[in-house]
């Protein structure tokens, strides 16, 4: 572990393209508190689904957020089909986005390496880090059809690249905070690498950048 101080680090990109896993071992090596912002975003839309809200009635999901607890972040039933989508729809609103971004903010007092959609460009536009993670969506299919197989054996891949596909255009179109690489973020296409040749590929970056 080597320990720069209260770093921001922002790590932004489309789905599936590995920023989790990426930003989560980035926050090991630099002993760094980790938010996974996506996550966020599904605590909503599960509290949606759950409450059968339609995620297109905009005040009743404006309503309900205001009464969510962000600190019960529960992993595993966050990650499924029907969670992604509805956290697509309910994030193009500024009303959740607002909320959201004051949580994020409030997160990093002692650092972060965070993940998303618009860290570099909305949440910190002055993090002293920030890369954005891309890969073709081709590989970006094969990586959650394979992680997504383990759950479901009769899974269909193309249906697996629509959904991909689908929200990443919602993410890109949106008029608030679309996902979006920032002007000063460094992009790592890692359709051809492997995940320790990306960590390896940022923390050089970072410690060469330190010694300048
Ligand atoms: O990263 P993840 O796939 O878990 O995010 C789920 C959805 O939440 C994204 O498709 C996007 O619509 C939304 N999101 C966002 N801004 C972020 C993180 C996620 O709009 N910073």
């Amino acid at each position: 572990m080597t320990n720069l101080g209260n770093i921001i680090i922002a790590i932004d990109g489309p789905a599936a393209s590995g920023k989790g896993t990426i930003a989560k071992k980035l926050s090991e090596y630099f002993g760094l508190p980790y938010l996974d912002s996506g996550l966020l975003y599904r605590i909503v839309a599960s509290e949606v689904i759950k409450h059968n809200i339609d995620p297109t009635k905009k005040r009743l999901v404006i309503d309900h957020v205001k009464k969510i607890n962000f600190d019960r972040i529960d992993n595993g039933s966050l990650r499924n089909d029907n969670v992604s989508h509805v956290a697509s729809i309910i994030a193009q609103y500024k009303e959740v986005r607002d909320v959201l971004l004051r949580y994020q903010r409030s997160f990093a007092l002692n650092g972060v390496v965070m993940d998303g959609r618009d860290i570099g460009t909305v949440i910190f536009p002055n993090a002293d880090y920030k890369f954005y993670i891309t890969a073709t969506l081709e590989e970006r299919t094969n990586r959650r059809f394979m992680e997504l197989l383990e759950q479901n054996s009769e899974l269909n891949r193309n249906i697996v690249k629509n959904d991909i596909n689908n929200r990443d255009q919602r993410d890109i179109m949106r008029k608030i905070a679309p996902l979006a690489k920032a002007d000063d973020a460094i992009e790592v296409d890692t359709t051809f690498m492997k995940i320790d040749d990306v960590i390896d590929f940022i923390v050089k970056y970072i410690h060469k950048d330190k010694k300048s």
